[in-house]
């Protein structure tokens, strides 16, 4: 690994073309960010800082759900630990009950009497990760204890909208339209609404957010684009609405894969057009697996782990991360072919760093991970690109929320803790419904050796919003080797006072446990007022917040 190179205050020359020059930059500086107050891009959607549950390994069943009559703490069975955190941190949205689970789920197995609900083998049974299991537990025979009623109830505790993936693999588009109208009939109207009442649930729940199936590519149906532009049709068409905004999802490409999208909307809006004004989102999945640095494209050997890894490894779950701005940059690009307007706008439904097995926290946790502070920066630059396209992404879930890929919380029986990734949610929460503004990060890149040949990686990266009088800045410095030397300045405005936050660690690998669930938290960052400066430094390998209140 070789130290990145640049000399302070004049490599950075160049990358300073996109700045006004407007202000006396500090020579002594490494790294400049210029926040344009005066040039609002769209507001940043709340619900890009969603989550999402499935029903698999610990998610649902020791993370969400643990009984009414449980000693852990609970409300109505719902870990209550659990909703104070996410409350927190103002989680928007939910998606339940998957991923691959939603298209083998029958939602009707989930409401009525519980004495009343069939077991069912659950989809993730067969996984190569269940084998290891030593009980058939409700990750391998699905109790159904958790169902619809249970997820509306958890994300009102919250202070969340519900976002429902329907079962468009399995089972009719009939039970599409039974599943909006259980939800969303008004009281006293249908048989559904009656079931509802009797679970005590009399007024609608008033869902908006419906998927339409899940990865249909893959686990959700392998089908053709074409094939599922049909299906599209047939489960969306005429689907009941009862007054509410209907917000239909439908499922985009596996990565940036341009292909399926490309065909999806051809067929579409192509000799036959098809236009509901519902029809208001495109997911898209980005896992950073492949970790193998081109080696293989085996979906197990490729991975990594999640704690035993070196710095070229840690830059290289950081590429593969970012490459999500270019998915969502092509995407959009081939969307806007079809929906000139952009009434459709992208759900990142899930994204995050996903390891091999071995560091889970029980072996009931299929898919279960640590989160080290390579997951925090992974996810803060993630948010940090939403937050830069937030004209373009509508929605966004991080995969998944608790005892999953790159979670926020990791818990079992009666031991919780939050991980780092939780502590960027809690400092970019601020975003949440701000203007994001343009601002250009000036910094010389890291350059560092990989597989014996040269590499490099950006040295800053971030996004600000503005809220009132109020600006956000969050801000990603990746280089293992060292502080930036920040200074920050804001056009046409004049900065009344400044506050900072910062996740740090010593240790690349710092995660939280059971034994220290403190080891990595959120810190105060010095941050000195010039007139219409900021100076700062940014430690390596950190994520970092400033609230900037405007005179
Ligand atoms: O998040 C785990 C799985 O990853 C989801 O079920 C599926 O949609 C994706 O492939």
């Amino acid at each position: 690994m070789e130290r990145r190179q640049f000399l302070k205050g004049s490599a950075m020359a160049g990358a300073a073309l996109a700045f006004s020059g407007k202000h006396s930059w500090a020579r002594s500086a490494d790294s400049r960010i210029e926040i344009f107050v005066d040039e609002p891009k769209g507001q940043i959607s709340p619900n890009i800082y969603g989550q999402f549950t499935e029903h698999i390994g610990g998610v649902i069943y020791d993370g969400v759900w643990v009984g009414e009559s449980s000693k852990i703490r609970n409300q109505f069975g719902i870990r209550a630990e659990l909703i104070d955190r996410m409350k927190e941190i103002h989680v928007p949205l939910v998606r339940w009950p998957g991923g691959c689970f939603a298209d083998s789920y029958d939602w009707k197995d989930g409401i009525g009497p519980v004495s009343q609900r069939p077991t069912r083998t659950n989809f993730w049974a067969n996984d190569p990760d269940a084998a290891r299991l030593h009980q058939k537990g409700p990750q391998v025979f699905e109790s159904n204890r958790f169902g619809t009623n249970e997820f509306v109830r958890f994300c009102g505790l919250v202070g969340a909208e519900p976002y429902l993936a329907a079962n468009l693999r399995s089972l009719p588009p009939l039970e599409f339209d039974h599943w909006v109208e259980y939800c969303n009939s008004p009281a006293g109207s249908t048989t559904l609404a009656e079931m509802r009442a009797a679970a005590g649930f009399p007024e609608p729940f008033n869902v908006k957010y419906w998927g339409v199936g899940n990865e249909s590519w893959g686990c959700g149906g392998d089908f053709t684009p074409e094939e599922y532009a049909s299906e599209f049709r047939r489960y969306t068409d005429w689907i009941p609405r009862y007054g509410v905004d209907l917000q239909l999802i439908g499922a985009g490409p596996n990565g940036n894969d341009i292909d399926w999208t490309h065909r999806f909307f051809d067929e579409i809006f192509g000799n036959h057009p098809y236009r509901n004004s519902s029809f208001t989102g495109w997911s898209v999945h980005h896992y950073a697996s492949n970790l193998s640095r081109g080696k293989t494209n085996d979906w197990i050997l490729s991975k990594g782990d999640a704690l035993q890894f070196d710095m070229v490894d840690w830059y290289e779950l950081l590429r593969e991360c970012d490459r999500v701005e270019q998915i969502v940059a092509d995407q959009w690009a081939v969307m806007g072919q079809y929906d000139p307007e952009h009434h459709i706008k992208l759900v990142v439904d899930e994204y995050g760093p996903w390891y091999r097995e071995g560091t889970e926290l029980d072996p009931t946790h299929i898919f279960g991970q640590q989160v080290t502070m390579r997951d925090a920066v992974a996810t803060a630059l993630t948010l940090d690109a939403f937050n830069r396209n937030a004209e373009k992404v509508s929605v966004a879930a991080c995969a998944q929320l608790v005892n999953n890929i790159n979670a926020l919380f990791l818990c079992h029986e009666d031991r919780f803790f939050a991980t780092p990734n939780f502590h960027v949610f809690a400092m970019y929460a601020g975003h949440q419904g701000g203007q994001s503004l343009r601002t250009e990060f000036s910094a010389p890149d890291i350059h560092y050796v990989r597989d014996g040949k040269p590499a490099s990686f950006w040295g800053l990266n971030g996004s600000a919003s503005r809220k009132g009088n109020v600006v956000t800045l969050t801000a990603v410095n990746p280089d293992l080797d060292g502080p930036s030397d920040t200074q920050v300045a804001l056009r046409n405005v004049k900065i009344a006072s400044a506050s900072g936050r910062i996740l740090k660690a010593g240790d690349m690998h710092a995660h939280n446990t059971f034994e220290n669930p403190e080891a990595v938290k959120i810190a105060t960052l010095d941050v000195s007022v010039n007139g219409e400066t900021l100076s700062l430094s940014i430690p390596a390998a950190s994520v970092i917040q400033l609230e900037i209140a405007l005179a």
